[in-house]
Order: structure tokens, then sequence, then C-alpha cells
């Protein structure tokens, strides 16, 4: 059997774990022969495609990255981009593809398979965990540690020069991100996509805080918005997906606090420090594990899943399943970190 891989969408810390294990037990125990598509549906539809097999993945699990590139391409907008993909697949000899990516590059599988009848397998990665159908995807544990270290470095200045220091983190919709590096770096405000904020409540917060002699950390996911306005974007242009380029919020609340409380108050954007370097080891651990099932779903034929985290278990969903809707912030769990605000 052959099997073409391709990662596509944003990059993400675990993308080449993932493509070791699938060629290391596919090569070694189903005897399967693989070929990687260079830069996500972009090779596909070009036909570009690197070789791929267990040399190629020796030394690849702490890497960052991706060894086969990626890109945002999205084929359904692309002229002749479903045939050119079936034509690429029949030239290549592929049986089938193990797509690794989020919401987009799975949507796009999911559509290949159920309506084109393309033989694929999908992987689910993001550092915004924002996936249904799994409880992690692989990417978002390296992306809150980056976060929180940053959080806990900016404390230090924050207390000394007793400014305000907003930290602007990504997470697209969903604010998981930001909940989770702000709860684990004692951020005193953290402002989610799913929640409007007010700016009179957050200027409040820092008030307080600053009254009890501490400097406030400001933890902002991109998506977040003001109650009363629209999202805040430094750049509004759309990938392929019709994605808005989100971040600009961070910059824009720093100078609201700064006017309504006189407090110097300054901004990070994190930006894709959160996505690079090497993934953590609960990372490493589950884009192995999936991997590991997803191979093992191609050698079983069974078409159109997604491997899954289900507690510690590893299970297949439909594909669709994955992508129809996102997974964003449960009100009640925002609620939770609402007693360290102020
Ligand atoms: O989906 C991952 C992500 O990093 C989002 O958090 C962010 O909004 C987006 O990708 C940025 O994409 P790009 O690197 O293409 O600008």
């Amino acid at each position: 059997m052959k099997v073409g891989v391709l990662t596509g969408g944003g990059d993400c810390p675990g993308l080449n774990a993932v493509i070791r294990a699938v060629v290391r037990k596919g090569e070694q125990e189903y005897g399967c022969a693989f070929v990687g598509f260079k830069d996500g549906w972009r090779g596909a539809v070009e036909g570009r495609t690197v070789p791929l097999g267990i040399p190629a993945v020796r030394g690849i699990l702490p890497r960052g990255g991706t060894i086969l590139g990626s890109s945002r391409t999205n084929p359904f907008k692309t002229e002749n981009g479903v045939r050119d993909i079936k034509d690429n697949l029949a030239k290549y000899e592929v049986d089938a593809l193990v797509a690794i990516g989020g919401e987009d590059t799975l949507g796009v599988a999911a559509r290949l398979h159920d309506e084109y009848g393309i033989p694929c397998v999908g992987v689910p990665k993001t550092i915004d965990n924002d996936l249904s159908a799994t409880d992690y995807t692989f990417g978002f544990d390296t992306a809150v540690g980056i976060a929180t270290e940053a959080i806990d470095r900016l404390h230090t200045t924050a207390e000394s020069h007793m400014r305000v220091l907003v930290v602007e983190v990504m997470g697209r919709h969903a604010g998981w991100i930001a909940l989770h590096s702000g709860l684990a770096g004692g951020a005193n405000v953290i402002l989610i996509p799913e929640q409007r904020f007010d700016v009179d409540q957050v200027c409040a917060w820092v008030t307080s805080r600053f009254k009890a002699s501490y400097a406030p950390i400001v933890v902002v996911a991109e998506g977040a918005m003001p109650k009363d306005g629209d999202m805040v974007l430094k750049d509004g242009t759309k990938d392929s997906f019709g994605h808005v380029r989100l971040s600009g919020v961070g910059e824009w609340l720093a100078k609201e606090i700064e006017e309504r409380t006189g407090k110097e108050a300054r901004t990070t954007v994190l930006g894709h420090i959160q996505r690079g370097g090497t993934p953590s080891a609960f990372d490493r651990w589950l884009a192995t594990r999936f991997g590991l099932h997803a191979i093992d779903a191609v050698h079983e034929g069974d078409f159109g899943k997604m491997v899954a985290l289900k507690g510690t278990d590893i299970v297949r969903v439909p594909i669709a399943d994955a992508t129809a809707k996102l997974k964003t912030v449960d009100p009640a769990l925002y609620r939770e970190a609402g007693v360290f605000f102020g």
C-alpha cells in the first residue's frame, strides 16, 4: 500500500512527531510505502512531492515546524483543484492519504472523502485546541507553556515598573490558550472571544490590582471583542478559507487602559513564538499516538475518520464531526477563573 502524507494550515509543534510515527509503524509493521506532499493541499494539487521513509523521519521527533512544509491552500477555491488532486494521487499511485491539520485542512479531507470517495484519514492539530470531537489537539500544550513562561517573565517587569502589561495570545475564535495560560501564569484579567468584555470593568480590575500594591497582567485572546464595538484588527486581510488575520486588540486595549486609568500600559504580542520550536513532552506523546492510530486506520481501510483523544484513549470519529462546529470555552469554565480577576 502506498500512503501520501501532508500537513496543512499553520505549523504546530508535534507535526513531525506524527509524520515519524505514521512512517515508522506503516513501514515496519504494515510494509507501506510513503510519499510526502509538499506544503499541504498545494502539493497535492500541484503534484509536488518529497520522498518519505524511515531514513527521512530519523531525528525529527523534537523538531518544531514540519518537514513537509505547510500552506493554507484551499483546493475547493483553486481551479480544477479536486481533479488535480485525483490525478496526482493516481500519478504517484497513492492508495490513501493521511491529512494532518486543523479545521480547514480536515474540512477539505472530509469533503474529499465524503463527496469524491478519496480515501483520507485525518489527524487533528492546532495550537488553538478548537476542534470538536477530540479532548485535545497537539500543539496546544506547547503554546500554553510558552505563553505561561512569557507571563511569568512579564510579571517581574510589571512589578518593577508598576505598569500594566497586556499580553495578546493566539487562539483565533477560541479562548483556550488565553484561559489556560492566564490561569497558569496568574493573570489578573483574562479576556476570551467567547465573552465580550467591558473596558470599564477591565479598568476597574486594573485599578484594584494597583490598590493592592501589585501590577496587573491582562491576558487577551487575539479574537476577544469589546462589549460595544467590532473586532479590533490591525490588518483585515483574509486567507483562502476566508479567515481574517487576527491581532490588534492588545495594542488597542493598552491604549484604552492608559487613557482611562492614567497608568502606563504596554503590550506584548506573542504571535508565532507560540507555535515555534520544540514540542512539549505531552505534545510529542499525543502526536506520536495519533500517528500510530492513524496508520492503523489506513491499514484497516477505515477512511473518512479522524483520530481523536477521549480521556486517555485514542478513538476514531468521522472527520466531518470534528469540523462541523468549533469547540469553544464554556461560560462556566470561564467564570471559574473570575475569582482571580482584579
Ligand atoms: O490556527 C493557528 C493560528 O496560530 C491562530 O491562533 C492564528 O490566528 C493563526 O493561526 C495565524 O495564522 P498565520 O500564521 O497564517 O497568520
